[in-house]
């Protein structure tokens, strides 16, 4: 018999930025230990695409897309009219979208900064607000936000995307020890470089993707299934008693000083 610890079987959740990279993988390890999912990204057409996908790998499961960008209010209330119309039973929630433009600090253009906030942080922490009258219906919830390793020491990803993580580690901890009493436990993850599309670009060139590789003890780049089955470790019902912790998904990195 399948331990019900190490299962998902009933429980919706939702993913935004679910239609590629981390934010598919972990659709897809959610439901494979059982979950329905509700993904939620711009490009109506990726997402149509992915969800037909799904379908096919998973027909037990209910999966469905809705376009949204998280970074408009007006659409994060849309998005959860929708799940509160479908009557959905929201029990997890994967706050994974992110968007980032890397400079000097001092080429950003105010708008351009701001932006990153909007998506990475404000957005993450609206969606978790709007979130918690669906998940404290239910005696145990999860709250999985997608940090990265640049919100705990300096990469080379720009400030504001840095501070943004940073910003998103500590609202994990801050909601984590408010929402304890409510049943809902809110953990992050913390890559460090995945192979994704928003890697490609960088990783692409030899001498840069050496140099990232020489700081990572494990010598390679990560998976998006790598991130994914740690969040899906702090959905289980086996990591019930784990709260306010960031698991760092990053072959070494942070642990390596020299
Ligand atoms: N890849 C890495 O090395 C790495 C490392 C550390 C942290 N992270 C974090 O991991 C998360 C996912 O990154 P990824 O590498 O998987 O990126 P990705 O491959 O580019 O996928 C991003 C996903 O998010 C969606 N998305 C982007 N902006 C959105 C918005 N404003 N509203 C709704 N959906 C949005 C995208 O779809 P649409 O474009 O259609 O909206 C797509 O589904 C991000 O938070 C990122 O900061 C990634």
């Amino acid at each position: 018999m399948i331990d019900p610890r190490w299962r998902l079987d009933g429980q919706t959740a939702l993913i935004t930025g679910g239609s590629a990279g981390i934010g598919l993988a972990i659709a897809r390890e959610l439901l494979g230990l059982g979950a329905d999912v509700l993904l939620a990204a711009r490009d109506p057409d990726a997402l149509g695409a992915v969800e037909s996908d799904l379908v096919c790998e998973f027909p037990a499961s209910r999966i469905l897309g809705l376009a949204c960008d998280v970074s408009v209010p007006a659409e994060r209330e849309a998005l959860f009219d929708w799940i509160e119309d479908g009557g959905h039973a929201l029990r997890i929630l994967v706050n994974n979208a992110g968007t980032n433009a890397s400079r000097a600090a001092m080429d950003y253009a105010e708008e351009e900064w701001r932006a990153i906030f909007e998506t990475n942080l404000f957005a993450a922490f609206e969606i978790c607000r709007y979130a918690h009258p669906l998940l404290s219906r239910h005696p145990a919830s999860a709250i999985v936000n997608v940090g990265s390793v640049s919100g705990l020491t300096h990469v080379r990803t720009g400030a504001p995307y840095g501070a943004s993580k940073a910003a998103l580690h500590q609202l994990t901890r801050n909601l984590a020890c408010e929402w304890a009493s409510d049943g809902i436990r809110v953990n992050a993850v913390a890559p460090w470089y995945i192979r994704t599309r928003r890697t490609a670009g960088a990783l692409a060139s030899h001498e840069y993707r050496e140099e990232v590789l020489a700081r990572t003890p494990m010598g390679r780049i990560g998976e998006p299934e790598e991130v994914a089955a740690a969040v899906a470790f702090l959905c289980l019902p086996a990591a019930g008693y784990v709260t306010g912790e960031c698991i760092a998904v990053d072959g070494g990195f942070l642990r390596y000083g020299f």
